[in-house]
């Protein structure tokens, strides 16, 4: 919609494109009673069509990477948010892991090895949602005995004329998070409570560079405007000096609190403002109570998902769906556990480059 409003010719979109896709991410654990909550927001220049999936145990899930595409199935449930139903970018399993797919235009997957197996990039988020049960885990399993990676990363437009680079940000229920970068064909990772924000470009290690001149300042002064690096100094800053929660609705209040505060308004992309894409959505995974918050900046609601509620492990391998495309938003508040269907999985965008 956002595009249809532009006319500028391919190669200018694209360069325009790759300085303006964003998100935030944030894992806030300062709530008394010790739960851990991500938060996210999704900044996209045109609607990402999205459905909330709620996955079973037992699923089994192949690469859609081509030859040698990694084969399992899934342990543990999960509810996820797509993009345009061919991708997972974001979600929370029924341990607590959450999952969060953000663009980072510097990522480079490398050239493929096909004695490695690989994956695509609409499955990535997806494959430690299926697998681990907390960040250590997911750490642990990712690298072989010589210290390769254990699998390849693949990737294709998800949407023509943009080029779908991302990077994953894991966290848990106790607070830790796993940040995944491919930079120069290699796999970079930081594991920590400390990685507790993810924006996008430039890479993670100039992030934390130019987060550290501003945490000094931050008391006085941060940087204003939507780029990267200025929203993780800025949220960097929100969620160290955020108060203790007293209990669970001030703690997702003090999450959600903040990815407002770093996210974009609805503004017309063009020439003039290429660094802009507007806040579309924002989720809020509580992950000590499994409750997954989907808050839509266009639709103007806010719903939830009770995992525990689905009961995943116990539903008969069904996959269910609830839509979001051409619904009546006005009956999207509240808990959506009910309004779930029996559906298909969708089929994951494959790359096999
Ligand atoms: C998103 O959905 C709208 C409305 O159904 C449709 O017109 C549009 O083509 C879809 N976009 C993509 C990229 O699938
Ligand atoms: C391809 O992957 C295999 C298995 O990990 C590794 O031994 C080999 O060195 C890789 N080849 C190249 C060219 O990187
Ligand atoms: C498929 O992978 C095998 C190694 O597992 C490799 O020898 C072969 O050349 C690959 N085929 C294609 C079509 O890429
Ligand atoms: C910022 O202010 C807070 C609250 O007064 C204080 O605890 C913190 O040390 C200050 N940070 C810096 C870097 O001065
Ligand atoms: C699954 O659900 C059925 C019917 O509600 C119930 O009888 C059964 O005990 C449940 N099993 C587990 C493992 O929760
Ligand atoms: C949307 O749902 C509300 C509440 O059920 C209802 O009052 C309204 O008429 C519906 N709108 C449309 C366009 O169906």
């Amino acid at each position: 919609m956002l595009v249809q409003n532009i006319r500028l010719t391919g190669l200018l979109l694209s360069s325009i494109i790759a300085s303006a896709l964003a998100c935030s991410r944030v894992t806030y654990t300062g709530a008394k009673d010790g739960r851990s909550l991500v938060g996210r927001s999704m900044d996209w220049l045109t609607p990402t069509n999205s459905s909330i999936y709620a996955f079973p145990p037992g699923l089994k899930r192949d690469g859609a990477a081509g030859n040698n595409s990694l084969q399992w199935t899934s342990k543990y449930g999960s509810v996820i948010t797509t993009a345009y139903d061919l991708s997972t970018c974001d979600g929370m399993n029924e341990r607590g892991l959450v999952a969060n797919l953000l663009y980072l235009a510097d990522a480079e997957y490398g050239s493929r090895n096909h004695s490695m197996p690989a994956m695509s990039l609409a499955i990535w988020p997806q494959y430690f949602l299926d697998q681990y049960a907390t960040v250590a885990e997911a750490a642990k399993d990712l690298f072989d005995s010589n210290g390769d990676p254990k699998f390849q990363v693949r990737t294709k437009d998800l949407i023509p004329g943009v080029s779908t680079v991302m990077h994953v940000a894991l966290s848990d229920a106790s607070g830790d998070n796993l940040i995944l970068e491919w930079i120069n064909g290699k796999l970079v990772v930081h594991h920590g409570t400390q990685y507790n924000v993810m924006t996008n470009e430039p890479s993670y290690d100039q992030q934390l560079a130019i987060n550290e001149y501003w945490s000094v300042i931050g008391n006085y002064s941060l940087p204003g405007t939507d780029r990267p690096a200025d929203r993780f100094a800025r949220l960097s800053h929100y969620v160290e000096m955020a108060p203790d929660a007293p209990d669970w609705v001030s703690a997702l209040a003090t999450t959600a609190g903040m990815i407002r505060a770093v996210s974009v308004p609805m503004e017309p992309i063009n020439v003039n403002t290429p660094n802009i894409t507007p806040t579309l959505w924002r989720t809020f995974a509580d992950t000590k109570d499994l409750v997954y918050y989907y808050e839509s900046a266009s639709d103007g609601m806010y719903f939830y998902v009770d995992l525990k509620e689905l009961n995943l492990g116990n539903s008969s391998g069904h996959t269910l769906q609830l839509p979001m495309v051409g619904v009546n938003w006005t009956e999207r508040v509240g808990d959506m556990s009910g309004l779930f269907r029996q559906a298909e999985p969708f089929k994951f965008m494959s790359a096999d480059n």
